[in-house]
């Protein structure tokens, strides 16, 4: 197989398309937060992934913009709050997600400019998106650096506190993946749908030996 080979000290966006092309399908978080003045702010993250399953704990990375060099609203939002919610996506809800990644000044409600409607938490002032079918109530537990330039990211980890999944996606005690029909992001601007997907069982270590 013939290869291209790159070294990564070169530009932002250079690095950047290589990584949204090759870490794929990606999950995305949807992160509501309160912002300084009660309004709310909430915005989608696919690097994103699930930490630990006691404690609970989910990761998400906000980059410093590229286009301005400034801390995104959430990360500024988590930082003095110490608490956030990760609303999850199915495909009904993509168009109105992909409008609360837009960069509105800060205070100003992606909810509103999306359409989206606001519900309570039980334990964290952060609200929930009503839309979404599966919400984690997070307490905002590490922070890791990779520098303050734009394009830099950092770690931001959460402790899930309380999880709400509609009931509608229930089927024997488990979150069935046809009733919740999650999406993933891909490179671009490409979203991935999961309507095919394949079993396979996996080998114990006994079976191998046979
Ligand atoms: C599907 C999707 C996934 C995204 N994932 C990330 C991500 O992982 N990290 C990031 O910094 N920005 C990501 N963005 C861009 C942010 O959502 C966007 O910068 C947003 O305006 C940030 O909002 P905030 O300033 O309210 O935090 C993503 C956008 C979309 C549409």
């Amino acid at each position: 197989m013939k290869m291209k080979s790159f070294n990564t000290n070169g530009e932002f966006a250079d690095n950047y398309k290589f990584l949204i092309g090759s870490i794929l399908p990606r999950p995305i978080a949807v992160i509501s937060t309160l912002n300084e003045d009660g309004t709310n702010n909430v915005a989608p993250f696919s690097f994103f992934t699930g930490v630990s399953a006691k404690p609970m704990i989910i990761a998400f990375c906000p980059l410093i913009r590229s286009s301005t060099g400034q801390m995104k609203d959430t990360p500024i939002n988590i930082f003095r709050e110490k608490e956030f919610v990760v609303n999850f996506v199915s495909e009904e809800i993509i168009d109105k997600i992909n409008m609360t990644s837009t960069e509105l000044p800060y205070g100003e409600d992606e909810f509103k400019l999306a359409g989206l409607n606001p519900l309570d938490s039980d334990v964290v002032k952060a609200k929930r998106i009503l839309e979404s079918k599966i919400h984690f109530e997070c307490i905002y537990r590490d922070h890791l650096s990779y520098g303050d330039q734009p394009g830099c990211g950092q770690i931001i980890t959460g402790e899930v506190v309380k999880i709400h999944i509609s009931e509608e996606l229930e089927e024997g005690g488990r979150i069935s993946t046809d009733l919740f029909n999650p999406v993933g992001r891909g490179a671009g601007n490409d979203w991935i749908l999961c309507k095919e997907r394949i079993q396979k069982d996996r080998l114990m270590t006994a079976q191998i030996q046979k």
